[in-house]
């Protein structure tokens, strides 16, 4: 996006605009990383053998830096997006990034693309980290060198038409992880068969899926990129970590906000019968925030939660996590990571 051209803040989705400046990093396989360094956003240039786009060796994150109320750039605990990407990089056989190098690369490409940072209340800048196995390499096998990538973009609402209510579709044909697979790391290989599916509920008026678990084929999983929760009785339930599930740190988020604030949250098995006999549900992640889940067809069954309105705990639990990040309100457990944006910009 050129220099001094406007930004309409009230327009954006959750697309890609080109910013101004990447962070990108290097090493071999069985070294250390070497210092990475900011560069002009733009194309790569990568071996056709690389183990990336052969067989998938790749993990991503995705974060939210967002303007505060008071003015101040912060990201959410990205302490956690960094453990996290660590240990999708040990499940891939990849090398994994210090906290350290995580951090302060993502500081870095949030400072030097601060003109992007939407002002305080009307979208986010996303920060999308990346890693992947770009040696090139025949056999399955770890990649013999390996990049880190930091990219940013800003965002408005994942689903369309932020805090209202999204319809969804329970899938009874597709799974998106199995036991001992890799559904519980954000790795990029997760992601491509989830496309089709929810193409085909999109068509049929759905927002998105929801998966079961490919065991028994009858408890909740995920609702496509994002976790998923409901309330029954002013009681707070939501799928225990099997492996199979990726560990929301907007999931942990809500967990912890909702016992400060006095209610019981159950980690457990959660049947489709089961949330479909609740009085509130709703979706959560970095990208999809929490979105209040208006009904959930499955088969010739549907169920529908709310008619127009947001229900009263998800509209709270709403209100409290985005209250944080914003700093409307408090921050009890200290998740808000400060920004400095005048940084330097370490270019070569
Ligand atoms: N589930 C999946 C499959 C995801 O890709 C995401 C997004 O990162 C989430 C859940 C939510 O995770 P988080 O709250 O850490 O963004
Ligand atoms: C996120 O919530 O950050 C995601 O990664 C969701 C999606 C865009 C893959």
């Amino acid at each position: 996006m050129a220099e001094g051209e406007e930004i309409d803040w009230d327009s954006l989705t959750f697309s890609l605009t080109q910013t101004d400046y990447m962070y990108v990093a290097n090493c071999e396989l069985g070294e250390p990383w070497r210092p990475g360094q900011m560069l002009p956003y733009g194309n790569l240039e990568i071996d056709p053998a690389a183990g990336v786009l052969n067989y998938g060796q790749g993990i991503f994150e995705g974060m939210k830096a967002h303007r505060t109320v008071q003015n101040n750039v912060v990201l959410f605990r990205p302490d956690e997006n960094a453990r996290r990407f660590q240990k999708g990089a040990a499940r891939l056989g990849m090398p994994p990034v210090p906290e350290s190098m995580f951090i302060d690369a993502v500081e870095q490409v949030v400072a030097a693309n601060s003109r992007f940072i939407p002002p305080s209340g009307r979208g986010a800048l996303y920060v999308r980290p990346v890693l992947w196995g770009t040696g090139p390499i025949m056999g399955v096998a770890p990649a013999p060198s390996y990049t880190f990538c930091v990219f940013v973009t800003p965002v408005g609402p994942y689903f369309k038409g932020g805090l209202t209510s999204i319809e969804l579709l329970i899938s009874d044909e597709h799974h998106r992880a199995a036991p001992g697979g890799s559904g519980g790391v954000k790795a990029i290989g997760n992601y491509a068969p989830g496309m089709m599916p929810s193409k085909n509920a999109k068509k049929q008026g759905y927002a998105e899926v929801i998966y079961l678990d490919a065991v028994e084929h009858n408890n909740i999983e995920e609702v496509g990129a994002a976790n998923f929760f409901c309330v029954k009785d002013n009681h707070i339930y939501t799928p225990e970590l099997t492996g199979t599930i990726l560990p929301g740190i907007t999931r942990d988020s809500i967990i912890q906000l909702a016992r400060h604030r006095g209610y019981e949250v159950t980690e457990t098995k959660v049947s489709a019968e089961f949330a479909m006999q609740a009085d509130e549900a709703f979706c959560c992640g970095t990208a999809a925030v929490i979105s209040p889940i208006g009904s959930i067809t499955h088969g010739d069954q549907k169920k529908v939660y709310m008619d127009g309105d947001v229900a009263p705990v998800t509209r709270e639990l709403y209100n409290a996590l985005t209250g944080v990040q914003t700093e409307l309100a408090q921050d009890p457990f200290s998740w808000l990571h400060k920004v400095e944006l005048n940084l330097p910009i370490n270019m070569v």
